[in-house]
Formats: C-alpha cells, sequence, structure tokens
C-alpha cells in the first residue's frame, strides 16, 4: 500500500500547508518506527500520510462520510471534529483515495483515541502523531524518548499528555481514551 504522488497531490489541496507539512512529519516518523519495530513500513508511511485526511471539513461532512462508510461511532466521538476526523478519515481514505488495506484503515480510524486491542500498527500512527518531527510542545521530548523503549511505553506516554493536557484546560476525557490507556497497562502487567 503504497502513498502515491496522486494522493499527495490530492491530498495537498484538501489541507493547509501546515496540516500538510505535519501529515508529511507523521508519515516520515510512522515509517521510522515501523522500521524500528518491525511492522509493514508502507501501510505505516501511507496511514501516516492520510490519517488527517478529513481533519479540516465541517463536522456534517465528517459525518456523512462516516455514515457512508457505515461505521458505527459512540455519541461523543459522532459529536466532536477532534474524535470523528479519525473514523471520517479512514471513511475519505477508502472512498477519496482507494485504500483497501483494513490496517491502514484502521490505523486512521483510531489515532484520535487509540482503542482496547491496537494492532501495532495502530499504535505506530498513534504514536507518530504526537512526535513527528514539526511537533514542538511542552512533554513531546518525554514521549519521544518513550517512543525509543517500546511502542506501549509510547502510546502511554502520549496518552498521558493528553490527559494532563485535558484536565489543565477543564475539558471533557472521552472514556475511550481512558479505556485504551488501562488496556495498555494491563497488557503490559500480562507480559512474563
Ligand atoms: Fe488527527
Ligand atoms: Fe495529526
Amino acid at each position: 500500500m503504497v502513498m502515491t504522488q496522486e494522493m499527495k497531490e490530492r491530498l495537498e489541496k484538501s489541507l493547509s500547508p501546515k496540516r500538510f507539512s505535519h501529515s508529511q512529519g507523521v508519515a516520515s516518523a510512522a515509517r521510522e518506527l515501523a522500521t524500528r519495530y518491525g511492522v509493514d513500513v508502507e501501510a505505516a508511511e501511507t496511514a501516516g500520510w492520510l490519517h488527517d485526511c478529513a481533519k479540516q471539513v465541517p463536522l456534517t461532512d465528517m459525518q456523512a462520510y462516516v455514515r457512508q462508510a457505515g461505521y458505527t461511532v459512540d455519541r461523543a466521538v459522532w459529536n466532536s471534529p477532534a474524535l470523528l476526523h479519525g473514523p471520517a478519515g479512514a471513511a475519505l481514505a477508502a472512498s477519496e483515495y482507494g485504500v483497501r488495506n483494513h490496517h491502514v484503515l484502521r490505523a486512521i480510524f483510531y489515532h484520535t483515541v487509540g482503542r482496547k486491542m491496537m494492532s501495532p500498527l495502530e499504535k505506530i500512527v498513534f504514536l507518530a502523531d504526537y512526535i513527528e518531527p514539526g511537533r514542538d510542545f511542552p512533554g513531546v521530548e518525554r514521549i519521544r524518548a518513550a517512543a525509543k523503549v517500546s511502542l506501549n511505553a509510547g502510546v502511554l506516554a502520549g496518552i498521558e499528555a493528553t490527559l494532563h493536557h485535558l484536565l489543565e484546560t477543564g475539558s471533557t476525557i472521552y472514556i475511550g481514551t481512558v479505556e485504551t490507556r488501562n488496556w495498555i497497562l494491563e497488557s503490559e502487567e500480562n507480559i512474563d
């Protein structure tokens, strides 16, 4: 599953220059993580490129893409552009970019909140979104360091940074994010 030049041009037209360059950064970070952790490099890079492909459309358009694709999401995700652009991006990647690889689609779908039973590819895109070279927020170095320890450590550090931020800003916390964190902690405990 290669990201073709034609797909890149299409993506560039639908994103701001800043968001496009973020996507390029996520693709390169995803490629690096996939190489390090033995995951399909082309799939990781393509999912990285496309993860935010629906980020800049209105919420009602995101909802239409998700409905057309027949995806079900819970109410909290349905009503939040910050969460719904993951599922909407997967729908758009399939319908507009011709992506047929379900692992890639799932990595795009779940990049906003993760899920229990995340695959290594899903973890890579989730994590690459935090640590791509253009990211510069307080705590990003801690996540970059954790990403070198293991995928789980990196994902956990990313989720924790998000939770801290949501608490500090008095924002609602999506329950699925907490479930992802707990699942990672529990799966770590189960490794002998
Ligand atoms: Fe995103
Ligand atoms: Fe992103």
